[in-house]
């Protein structure tokens, strides 16, 4: 009996991650930039120029559906941004004020310590401004989703007009494109609510920097928010070479210590 219902139990989970599957029905696997990112590998670092203009990308374009709640303006120094330019950023924000004497709640501008809102009141309103679907905080999207930075890049860069082969999958698939969603084979269910945020030269960089293109605009924004998702990335791959290192030293040493030790013991 118990068997036959571990048996059952088995056949649900493999049933269950069968329509998963199915209900993903993703046409294209995420996939890094042509030049990879910088940031990979355990020597990677961030590209801090690249992850400027992507601070750019994000307060030209994205900040206004979707919000940064766990980075605050004064950890963009990081990213090599002064105490004056952070003031000036976080200036052109408001939050309400603590109440005043006589109660009153009034708005102020931002100052280094606060971190980028939310462009809306409430969840709700966010929901409700978009065709039902509430533009999700940006600030873990890149340890959100499978394939990280490689998943947000290529949502970024692969909406296009389905072609028949793609209906043909959706319709095999039994998923109907709506009248409020853009298609986007990256997407689990291949469609979501996001009109396609960037365009060739959408946002102008400063000179000297790369042209503005959909590609590099998705790559700056990306690095970014990788960024934004693990500000001490540097910190841990350091600490973690470093521990490598000792463990490497130490097993030396403890081995040349075994070896003297059993010379005097053992004779050999
Ligand atoms: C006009 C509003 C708007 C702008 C501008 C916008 N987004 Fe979105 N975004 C949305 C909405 C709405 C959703 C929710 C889509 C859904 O769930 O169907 C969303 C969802 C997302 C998601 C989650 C996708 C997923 O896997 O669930 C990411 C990532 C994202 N946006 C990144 C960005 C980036 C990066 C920018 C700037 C380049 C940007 N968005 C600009 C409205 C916007």
């Amino acid at each position: 009996m118990k068997k036959t219902l571990y048996t059952f139990a088995a056949l649900a989970m493999f049933a269950v991650a069968g329509t998963a599957h199915a209900a993903g029905n993703t046409i294209e696997q995420p996939a890094p930039p042509a030049g990879g990112w910088q940031h990979d590998g355990i020597f990677g670092t961030f590209d801090k120029v690249a992850a400027q203009r992507g601070l750019q990308v994000y307060r030209e374009v994205c900040a206004t559906c979707h919000g940064l709640k766990f980075v605050s303006f004064r950890t963009l120094s990081d990213l090599g941004f002064s105490e004056a330019e952070i003031k000036a950023i976080a200036k052109e924000y408001t939050f309400m004020a603590e109440p005043d004497d006589e109660g009153e709640v009034l708005e102020r501008t931002g100052l280094p310590f606060d971190y980028f809102p939310s462009p809306y009141a409430n969840e709700k309103a966010a929901a409700a401004m978009n065709n039902g679907a509430a533009p999700p905080d940006l600030s873990l999207m890149t340890k959100a989703r499978v394939g990280g930075p490689d998943y947000l890049y290529s949502l970024l860069t692969a909406y296009r007009d389905p072609t028949e082969a793609d209906l043909a999958a959706l319709a095999a698939a039994n998923i109907e494109l709506g009248d409020t969603t853009y298609f986007n084979p990256i997407m689990g269910g291949n469609q979501l609510a996001m009109a396609p945020p960037l365009d060739d030269g959408l946002v102008e960089y400063a000179e000297g920097q790369p042209e503005a293109t959909l590609e590099q605009m998705a790559h700056d924004v990306t690095v970014f928010l990788t960024w934004a998702a693990e500000p001490k990335m540097e910190e841990r791959k350091e600490m973690g070479r470093n521990v490598m290192a000792f463990l490497v030293i130490f097993c030396g040493i403890m081995f040349f210590a075994y070896r003297r030790i059993a010379k005097r013991i053992l004779g050999h």
